[in-house]
């Protein structure tokens, strides 16, 4: 195994960039791990500390085999600092510095500018896991109760990710930072965390499902982003994170694929033809389409909001300063300055939404969220194809990136889902056909009730097709009362 992929087990922190040797970081983050600990025993899964999961661990950072399977208590999930190899001589590939070697240290200059991205990025991983804390009550399986946990011990993870970076570059301003990452708290009136989606509740497993769908998917687009910094052990970071992210993604999509297959099971079984049927379809416990396509508006508009204003000052300075470069910039074909172009941003101008053009610096908010729209659009795609399959007249939809806006352009007008301006009395009229209604939070909630049977499934959700870590059906993904 080349150097810098395995990684070292001896010490209490399992890392990959030699901590053992550097006794100021090692100290700061040791000191940091009480507190993270308390932080998980009070905000991560509510019980099932003493559970025993199966769970991966990555025991190296080679995009193969990185991942081992093993029993493991939550509390002992061995955290670690793991960045992606090296890249021999490794160039900046955008902006102002672009064609400069990368930097294997912050620029006095850009102390600042780094430190908000990585607290930002930082933040948004323990929200998730506090936004998810009593999900592991109501989970419509063993097997989807190991996936939440699973994702959230790898949220832990790229919590400790960021903190390692602002330890180790930022000195005592990051470890205040690092502390100020253990105070905040998801919703909370007076120490929210940073980002609105994150201040949201993930109330039952459908938002759970939607959520690692959509909003993971954010995530994914801002490592991406992150990915192509100039800053190494920051794009270093940020390419391991997204190994872990695509599973994420994966259980928030397939969850979704699953609820919809047990739709069209208990359709198919009860000769149900019109997917309007509400009453009938919730009779045998399923989810009906329509309210799935509302969970989808919701969870959908509220990530785009993470975006944040399409049109930014602080996203333009951090491209220009080579900090943080446009979705697979190092794929993308031209000056990667972009001084003189231009990109066209949507705005809403006397009852229509028009396309501006704008300079393309300003605009890369803008054009990140577009990436995320394609990126998004092919898993409604595959879960359209069940449908299709199925032979039921209903495709799930991508609403207009008008709708339900708060944040940017959009935020202070009315959109309907197919993108046409209307007011308020329209939208109040028809919320409830748009976005979650009291009656789809009440049946929805109903049906929350755990399944911990080895092998068995709630009413609303298919099994999946295979196994992690290829074990079969009957596989005990959790051990829930040993102790
Ligand atoms: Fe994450
Ligand atoms: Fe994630």
């Amino acid at each position: 195994m080349p150097d810098g992929m395995k990684v070292d087990y001896d010490g209490l922190i399992p890392n990959n960039v030699g901590l053992s040797e550097d006794a100021r970081v090692r100290k700061a983050l040791e000191t940091w791990h009480p507190g993270y600990i308390d932080w998980w025993k009070d905000m991560g899964p509510d019980g099932f500390q003493e559970s025993l999961v199966y769970l991966r661990t990555a025991i190296s950072v080679d995009p193969k085999g990185w991942a081992k399977f093993d029993y493991v208590r939550m509390p002992e999930y061995k955290w670690g600092v793991l960045l992606a190899p090296q890249v021999e001589g490794r160039l900046i590939g955008f902006g102002a510095h672009k064609g400069e070697p990368a930097w294997q240290d912050i620029p006095g200059e850009y102390r600042g500018l780094l430190r908000r991205l990585m607290v930002i990025q930082g933040d948004t991983e323990p929200a998730s896991v506090e936004q998810q804390r009593f999900l592991g009550k109501t989970a419509p399986s063993l097997y989807d109760l190991r996936n939440l946990f699973q994702v959230n011990v790898e949220e832990g993870r790229h919590l400790w990710a960021m903190v390692y970076l602002l330890q180790k570059y930022l000195g005592k301003d990051g470890r205040e930072e690092a502390e100020e990452l253990l105070k905040r708290r998801s919703g909370h009136q007076d120490s929210p965390r940073m980002l609105g989606a994150f201040n949201e509740e993930t109330p039952d497993w459908v938002s759970f499902f939607m959520f690692t769908y959509f909003t993971d998917r954010d995530g994914k687009m801002q490592l991406e982003a992150l990915a192509q910094s100039g800053f190494d052990p920051l794009s270093r970071t940020c390419r391991f994170m997204l190994t872990e992210e695509a599973h994420h993604m994966f259980v928030g999509e397939t969850g979704v694929q699953r609820i919809i297959e047990r739709t069209a099971q208990v359709m198919k079984d009860n000769a149900i033809t019109d997917p309007n049927d509400v009453a009938r379809i919730r009779a045998h416990g399923a989810i009906d389409l329509p309210a799935l396509q509302r969970k989808l508006n919701l969870h959908f508009s509220l990530t785009l909001d993470l975006f944040g204003n399409e049109v930014s000052t602080n996203a333009a300075n951090a491209y220009n300063s080579g900090l943080k470069g446009r979705y697979r910039e190092d794929k993308l074909d031209d000056d990667h300055r972009l001084l003189d172009s231009t990109y066209k941003v949507l705005r809403p101008r006397d009852g229509e939404i028009v396309a501006n053009d704008v300079p393309a610096l300003s605009a890369l908010n803008m054009r990140l969220r577009d990436d995320y729209v394609v990126d998004a659009a092919s898993g409604v795609g595959r879960w359209n194809k069940v449908l299709e399959k199925a032979g039921i007249n209903f495709r799930l939809t991508l609403p207009h990136v008008a709708f339900n806006r708060k944040i940017g352009e959009f935020s202070k007008s009315h959109v309907n889902p197919d993108g046409q301006v209307i007011d308020a009395a329209t939208w109040a009229v028809n919320i409830d056909r748009w976005l979650p209604s009291s009656d789809d939070k009440l049946y929805i909630t109903s049906l929350m009730k755990p399944v911990s049977a080895i092998g068995e499934y709630a009413s609303w959700i298919a099994p999946p097709k295979v196994g992690i870590d290829n074990k079969p059906g009957n596989f005990e993904y959790v051990k829930l009362w040993e102790s």
